[in-house]
C-alpha cells in the first residue's frame, strides 16, 4: 500500500526529487500500459504507448503521485484500486485535455441561425415547442456559452421556443468552472462587443468577465461519461455539439459514441463534431449538411 504523505508531503519537492520521480515513472513501461488501460476502460480515451504519451502521463501524474506520497506507478495504482471516487476523478481530470475557446471552429456558430430556422419550421409541423440542446464535452464552458448566446441571438427564446440546454463533461472541476462562468480578459477577447455587453456582467477592473446569472441558469451542467454503455435521456435532442473529444478515442470507441449520439438525436436534429472528427461517422442515419455538421434523416 502507498505510504500516506511521506515522500515530500507538507513541503515542496526539491527539483532533484521532482526530476527523479518523473524519470522513475517515465521509464515504467508496464505501469504506463496498466494506467493507460485503466483510463481507456473508465472513459474510452486511448493513449497508445509511445515516448510522447509516456512523457505526457509522467508529467501529468507526477504531481498527483507526490501529493499521495507515492514513489512509483504501482503505489499510485493501489490508491486507484480502492475505488475512491475522488482519486478516480483526479486521475481522469489530470489525463484529459480541456483546451477550448469562445467561438472555436466559428463556422458552426455562423450556421446556427439557419439550423434554428429549419428546426422551427419542422416544429411547427410537429407541434413540439421545445428546443433541446446538448453540449456533450463542455469543458470549462466557453463552447456551451457561445452556443447559448448564438441561439439566443437567433431568436430562440422568443415564442414558440422553450429552451432546454444540457452541458456535460466527464470532468467535474471543468464543469464547476463552466457553471461559474468567469473568464479572464484574454479568454474573452474573441467575443463581439454587443454579445459581451448583453450576456456578461460589467467587467472587473482587471477585465475579468462573468456570465450574467439569468443566462447561466438557462444551462444545466452535469457530469456525463460519453463512454457510458447507456445514455439515459428520456427525450431526444434537436442539436448536439460533441466537438474535439472523439479525437482522444480509439477509432472503434469513437464510432460507438457517434452511434449513441445519433440515438439521442431527434429525427431532423443536427450533430456537430470537431472538424477533424468526421472519420468517426459511419452511421447511415446521418447526412452531411456542412463540414462536420450532420442531420439525422
Ligand atoms: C479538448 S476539450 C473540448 C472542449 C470543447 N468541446 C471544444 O471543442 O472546445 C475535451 C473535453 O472532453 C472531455 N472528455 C474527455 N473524455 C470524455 C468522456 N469520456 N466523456 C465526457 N467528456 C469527456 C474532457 O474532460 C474535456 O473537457
Amino acid at each position: 500500500m502507498a505510504k500516506p504523505l511521506t515522500h515530500t508531503a507538507g513541503r515542496y519537492p526539491t527539483l532533484q526529487e521532482a526530476h527523479s520521480l518523473h524519470q522513475t515513472v517515465r521509464r515504467d513501461l508496464a505501469g504506463y500500459d496498466r494506467l493507460a488501460a485503466r483510463l481507456n476502460s473508465l472513459i474510452g480515451v486511448d493513449m497508445p504507448a509511445s515516448e510522447k504519451n509516456r512523457t505526457l502521463m509522467a508529467c501529468r501524474l507526477a504531481p498527483l503521485l507526490r501529493r499521495h506520497g507515492c514513489e512509483n506507478y504501482s503505489q499510485y495504482e493501489m490508491i486507484l484500486m480502492t475505488g475512491d471516487p475522488e482519486a478516480t476523478r483526479e486521475f481522469i481530470s489530470s489525463l484529459t485535455t480541456h483546451t477550448t475557446d469562445f467561438y472555436r471552429e466559428g463556422q458552426h456558430f455562423s450556421l446556427l441561425p439557419t439550423v434554428v430556422r429549419q428546426l422551427e419550421q419542422d416544429k411547427q409541423t410537429r407541434g413540439r415547442p421545445e428546443l433541446r440542446v446538448w453540449c456533450a464535452a463542455a469543458s470549462t464552458g466557453q463552447e456551451p456559452y457561445t452556443l447559448l448566446f448564438t441561439l439566443l441571438e437567433s431568436g430562440v427564446r422568443a415564442a414558440p421556443w422553450s429552451l432546454k440546454f444540457l452541458a456535460s463533461d466527464i470532468d467535474r472541476g471543468a464543469l464547476l468552472r463552466a457553471a461559474n462562468g468567469t473568464y479572464t480578459a484574454d479568454q474573452t477577447a474573441k467575443i463581439p462587443d454587443p454579445v459581451r455587453a448583453r450576456y456578461f456582467e460589467p467587467p472587473e477592473i482587471d477585465g475579468t468577465l462573468t456570465v450574467r446569472g439569468n443566462y447561466k441558469r438557462l444551462i444545466t451542467f452535469a457530469e456525463f461519461n460519453l463512454a457510458a454503455s447507456k445514455y439515459p435521456f428520456q427525450y431526444p435532442f434537436d442539436i448536439i455539439f460533441c466537438r474535439n473529444v472523439l479525437i482522444y478515442f480509439s477509432h472503434d470507441s469513437g464510432k460507438v459514441v457517434v452511434d449513441r449520439l445519433v440515438e439521442a438525436l431527434a429525427p431532423g436534429g443536427f450533430l456537430f463534431l470537431g472538424h477533424s472528427e468526421t472519420g468517426f461517422v459511419k452511421n447511415r442515419k446521418l447526412r452531411v449538411v456542412a463540414p462536420a455538421v450532420f442531420q439525422k434523416v
